[in-house]
C-alpha cells in the first residue's frame, strides 16, 4: 500500500462508518453528531498486523467430525452473571461488558475475581486506575487472592506480551478505551483504537484460549467510541443497565454466541458491591402505594423468568394547549396508541389531558404482553378508580380494544400467585390450554376486551 497519509478521515463512533468528508448525520446509521476526525497513515494501520497472519493456519474439517466435548466454562459465582453468560464464561471466548460510567462495570469484575480467583490465576488490567485504588475497592469488596494479578497498563501490545508470558486464566481489560495501539496515529478512544485493540485481544485470547473480559463505556455525546462498533467482533456483549442513582442493575446479553440472549441478570449495588437479586419481583414491588389509583402491576417474561413490576400513570388536566406525553420505561409510540385505543374504543378521553407513565425500579418494559396493566394504570387514574392490591394484569392491547393472548400464561399466573396476588386479569384466549399447578390459589379473570377489563376493576 502506499504511504500516503490521508487526513480528514471521518469516522462515525456508533457505526464506525468511514468517510472522507464530514456529515451531520451518518450516512451510514443515521446517527447525528457522530462523526469524529481521525488521522490515518495508511501504510501503518492494522493490515501489516493481518498480513502476518495470512499464511493458512487451520483446514477445513467436517462438521461430524467436530466435537463439542471440550467447550469448558468457567463458573463466576454469581449465579446471575453465569445465567446470562448462559452458564459460566466460555474458555477462549472475549466478553464485552458494556455500560454507562460508574454504573458498576469494575465493581463486577472485581467480584467476579474474588470466586475465581481461588481456582484460576487471573490478570485484570487497568487502564483507568492505580493500582492502589484497585486494591482499595478489592479491600471493601473482601477480594483478596494469590492468584490475582493486577496490571496497569495501555500499551495493548505490551499487554498481549503479557498475556503470552504470564498465561493467565483469565484475562480482564479495563476498559477498552484506555488502551492504545502505538502503530495507529489516533489517540485512545477513537473507533479506530478501540477496535484495532479489540482484534489484537481477539487474536490473543483465541490463539492462547484465555477467556477475556473487556470493558466498553458507553457514552452518549459520542466522543468516546461507543462499543456498538466492537459487537460484530466479540463473542458475548452484556449491557450493564439500571439508573445510577438507584441500586438496582439490569445486566442484559445482547449478544451471545454461548447461550441466549433473552436471560437477564438483577443486582443491587450496596456498601460492600452488588449483590445478587434472586426475587427481582419482590424487590420492584416493595414499598408499593395502598389505596391509591394510578398504578397497576404488570407481569413481564425476561428470558425464562417471570418477572412483576408496577406500572403508574398520571392523568391531569393539560394547562396548557398541547397535551404532554410522558413515558419512562415504556415504548412511547406504545403509550400514544393505547390512550387512542383507550379513547376510541371505551370513550375515555385523553385529549386535553397530560398523561404521564412511569415504570417503578428503572425497568424497562418492551413486551406487549404489558399493555393491558398500562392501560388500566392509566384508567384508574383518570377515573380515580382504585386497582385493587391483589390484582394483576396482562394481555396485549389489539387496535381495536381486543386483548391478544400471550405466551407462557400459566407462568405469569404462578408467579403472580406466589407473591401473595389475589385476582388475575388474562387474555379470553389464553384460557384454553391454561394448566395451573395444584397450590395455585389465584381468581383468574379472562377478558375478550378492553371494556370488559376495566369493568372487571370494579368501582
Ligand atoms: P464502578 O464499578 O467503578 O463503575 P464503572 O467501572 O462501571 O465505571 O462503580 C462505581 C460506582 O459504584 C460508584 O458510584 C460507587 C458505587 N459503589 C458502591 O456503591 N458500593 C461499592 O461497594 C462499590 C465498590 C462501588
Ligand atoms: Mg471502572
Amino acid at each position: 500500500m502506499a504511504n500516503t497519509k490521508i487526513k480528514n478521515l471521518y469516522v462515525c463512533s456508533e457505526c464506525g462508518y468511514e468517510s472522507g468528508k464530514w456529515y451531520g448525520k451518518c450516512p451510514s446509521c443515521g446517527e447525528w453528531n457522530t462523526l469524529n476526525e481521525e488521522i490515518r497513515e495508511t501504510s501503518k494501520n492494522s493490515s501489516s498486523f493481518t498480513a502476518a497472519r495470512r499464511k493458512p493456519v487451520s483446514s477445513p474439517v467436517p462438521i461430524s467430525k467436530i466435537t463439542t466435548e471440550d467447550e469448558q466454562r468457567y463458573y463466576t459465582g454469581l449465579k446471575e452473571l453465569d445465567r446470562v453468560l448462559g452458564g459460566g464464561i466460555v474458555k477462549g471466548s472475549l466478553v464485552l461488558l458494556g455500560g454507562d460510567p460508574g454504573i458498576g462495570k469494575s465493581t463486577i469484575l472485581l467480584q467476579i475475581c474474588s470466586h475465581l480467583g481461588k481456582i484460576l490465576k487471573i490478570l485484570y488490567i487497568s487502564g483507568e486506575e492505580s493500582k492502589r485504588q484497585i486494591k482499595l475497592r478489592a479491600e471493601r469488596l473482601g477480594v483478596n487472592s494469590d492468584n490475582l494479578f493486577i496490571m496497569t497498563e495501555t500499551d495493548i501490545e505490551v499487554i498481549a506480551d503479557q498475556i503470552q508470558s504470564e498465561s493467565p486464566d483469565l484475562v480482564m481489560i479495563d476498559s477498552i478505551q484506555t488502551m492504545n495501539y502505538k502503530e495507529l496515529n489516533s489517540s485512545p478512544g477513537s473507533v479506530t483504537q478501540v477496535r484495532e485493540c479489540t482484534n489484537i485481544l481477539m487474536r490473543t485470547s483465541k490463539s492462547l484460549d484465555i477467556p477475556c473480559i473487556v470493558v466498553g463505556h458507553v457514552n452518549k455525546d459520542g466522543a468516546i467510541a461507543g462499543p456498538k462498533v466492537l459487537e460484530h467482533i466479540v463473542d458475548a456483549v452484556l449491557y450493564f443497565e439500571g439508573d445510577k442513582q438507584m441500586s438496582y442493575r439490569i445486566l442484559r446479553a445482547v449478544k451471545n454466541r454461548y447461550g441466549s440472549t433473552n436471560e437477564i441478570g438483577v443486582f443491587q449495588m450496596g456498601d460492600n458491591g452488588l449483590s445478587e437479586v434472586e426475587n427481582p419481583s419482590l424487590m420492584l414491588l416493595s414499598g408499593r402505594p395502598k389505596n391509591v389509583s394510578g398504578t397497576c402491576v404488570a407481569c413481564t417474561m425476561e428470558g425464562s423468568r417471570p418477572i412483576l413490576a408496577e406500572i403508574q400513570g398520571l392523568v391531569t388536566n393539560s394547562g396548557y394547549g398541547n397535551a404532554r406525553r410522558m413515558s419512562t420505561g415504556f415504548d412511547y409510540n406504545r403509550m400514544s396508541m393505547l390512550l387512542a385505543v383507550l379513547e376510541k374504543r371505551c370513550g375515555y378521553f385523553f385529549s386535553s389531558m397530560d398523561a404521564y407513565v412511569n415504570v417503578i425500579g428503572g425497568l424497562r418494559l418492551d413486551e406487549p404482553a404489558t399493555d393491558l396493566a398500562l392501560a388500566l394504570a392509566l384508567v384508574s387514574s383518570l377515573k380515580d378508580i382504585v386497582v385493587s392490591e391483589d390484582l394483576i394484569a396482562f394481555g396485549e392491547v389489539g387496535l381495536t380494544g381486543e386483548i391478544r393472548s400471550v405466551n407462557r400464561a400459566a407462568m405469569r399466573v404462578t408467579e403472580a400467585s406466589r407473591l401473595g396476588f389475589r385476582r388475575c386479569i388474562i387474555p379470553y384466549h389464553n384460557l384454553k390450554g391454561l394448566v395451573l399447578p395444584k397450590d395455585c390459589d389465584i381468581e383468574i379473570i379472562a377478558v375478550k376486551n378492553i371494556r370488559e377489563a376495566v369493568s372487571a376493576l370494579g368501582g
